[in-house]
């Protein structure tokens, strides 16, 4: 038995424009815990758009998206960013770290919300860190580090606040593929360890790895394939 964390109900979404583009059109779909999924297509078929809407960070011009069954369009902005805050961790290509902090520190802002006090976010962090294979590096700044091990902080950062949900867009569009393997099978890891996980990529090789993939088109899903593991 699993739960569903995610759910979309005929979600659409139109940038407004002469004609309006609509990025998205009619998807309804659900992720249940535990899952790992890509979200695939060609440049401009909607997966960052889909991908900002399962994250609460863009509301839908139709439909609705369900957070741990929490219908998200019935609640204020406050609301939503404090569902967002609580439930899901973000991971984006160009990692997006404070270049001024530590590595613990960084990742220590996924926690900002929580009120916990500053001794149990570092060490919360410290504990993330380990868990993405960086516990040697927790007082270095980004300056100091490798594009992957920068990726893996923004990683520990999605992860320190235990979200029900991980969303990735694009987590190795800038890394070499040696380490975009390391970083692809620490997504592979955490989701046996029990990460619920979403990553966009246009790798194809990385996608087929990944045991289900929605394929987007024109905003649209055209396909959601699921590879069920054999078990001798
Ligand atoms: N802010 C915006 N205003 C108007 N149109 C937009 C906006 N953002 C995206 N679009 C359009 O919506 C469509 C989907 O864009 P989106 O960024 O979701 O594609 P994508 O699949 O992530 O592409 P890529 O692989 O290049 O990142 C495209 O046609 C794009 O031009
Ligand atoms: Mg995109």
């Amino acid at each position: 038995m699993s739960d569903t964390v995610l759910e979309l109900k005929n979600v659409s979404r139109e940038y407004p424009g002469v004609p309006p583009v609509r990025a998205i059109d009619n998807v309804t779909l659900k992720v249940m815990s535990g899952e790992y999924t890509a979200i695939v297509g060609a440049s401009g078929s909607g997966k960052s758009t889909l991908l900002n809407l399962i994250g609460t960070l863009d509301r839908p011009t139709e439909g609705s998206v369900f957070i741990d069954g929490v219908n998200t369009s019935q609640l204020r902005d406050r609301q939503v960013a404090g569902l967002r805050s609580a439930r899901i961790g973000f991971v984006f290509q160009q990692f997006h770290l404070l270049e001024g902090m530590t590595a613990v520190d960084n990742v220590a802002t996924g926690l900002i919300y929580q009120g916990a006090s500053r001794r149990s976010r570092q060490e919360r962090s410290t504990t993330a860190l380990h868990r993405v294979g960086l516990g040697h590096r927790c007082d270095h700044t980004p300056a100091m580090m490798s594009g992957g091990e920068r990726q893996r902080v923004a990683i520990a950062r999605a992860l320190v606040g235990d979200p029900a949900i991980v969303l990735a867009d694009e987590p190795t569009g800038n890394l070499d593929s040696k380490t975009s393997d390391d970083i692809v099978a620490l997504l592979e890891r955490l989701n046996a360890e029990g990460s619920t996980i979403v990553v966009i990529t246009h790798d194809r090789e990385l996608a087929q790895r990944i045991p289900r993939r929605i394929s987007l088109s024109d905003g649209q899903i055209v396909d959601d394939a699921t590879t069920t593991k054999e078990h001798s």
